[in-house]
């Protein structure tokens, strides 16, 4: 098992900032954990609402293969779903490339950005929706969390170690041995956008089609009503739950 250092903080503009503040001294391994953040953000610069009773944390690590680093975000979603399980019984999915939701109600975002300066550093930003009782108005239609679904209160800091082990555990043995197929298996068996009849929303476009599967990049394949395939690099995705 690979060491790692946990630093908890009270409260944090962002625990992906604070990550990239120790990859700049040069340190990985270390995972920040904060109750609260007031700049908590996802993907696309979108703002993440981070009031207390969520888990707010960030990992940081220097892998040698940092190419693959989209497989990161596979494991983490993973991780995610197989520690809410043991903890609350859920079956959650993940819906490409990395929510994590129940009956399509988003609990859980992930955002996995690469900090490139005298050496390679990845942070892996995980955001679970645990105990808050209510949402702000932008996301009250959207999002759960474990507490809203199972109507209880649940004990952040031990889904935080079982996040951590099971995270480490894919981390340790598939991702630096480059068995990215064996995490796309895994991945796929938690997946439920593949074979699905989905919409696609890109920065640029809005796509119609089927969801056939991911490539070797993790990029999902969508094959259109005129039969062609189109990639998709980044967007979000619809499904009618
Ligand atoms: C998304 O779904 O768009 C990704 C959301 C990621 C949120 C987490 S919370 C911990 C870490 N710190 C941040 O500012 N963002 C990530």
């Amino acid at each position: 098992m690979m060491p790692y250092k946990i630093y908890h903080f009270k409260s944090l503009p962002s625990t992906q900032d604070k990550a990239r503040e120790f990859a700049k001294k040069g340190l990985s391994n270390i995972i920040i954990v904060a109750d609260t953040q007031a700049k908590g953000r996802g993907r696309f610069k979108r703002k993440w609402h981070s009031t207390k009773g969520g888990l707010w944390m960030s990992i940081l690590l220097k892998p040698k293969n940092i190419g693959s680093m989209q497989y990161l975000t596979f494991i983490a979603a993973i991780s995610v779903v197989k520690a809410i399980k043991k903890i609350t019984k859920l079956k959650t999915n993940i819906k490409w490339p990395n929510d994590v939701h129940y009956k399509g109600k988003k609990l859980c975002g992930i955002l996995t950005e690469g900090v490139f300066g005298k050496s390679s550093n990845v942070v892996i930003g995980i955001g679970l929706n645990v105990n808050q009782s209510e949402f702000q108005e932008e996301i009250k239609n959207t999002a759960a969390s474990l507490r809203t679904i199972k109507h209880r209160a649940f004990d952040i800091k031990k889904i935080k170690e079982i996040i951590v082990d099971e995270f480490f555990y894919l981390y340790n043995h598939f991702y630096i041995k480059n068995k990215e197929q064996s995490i796309l298996k895994i991945w796929k068996g938690h997946c439920d956008t593949i074979n699905k009849e989905v919409i696609v929303i890109t920065k640029t476009k809005k796509m119609r089609g089927k969801a056939i599967g991911v490539d070797n990049d993790c990029n999902l394949l969508l094959k259109l009503k005129n039969n062609s395939i189109a990639k998709i690099i980044e967007g979000d995705i619809q499904i009618r739950y």
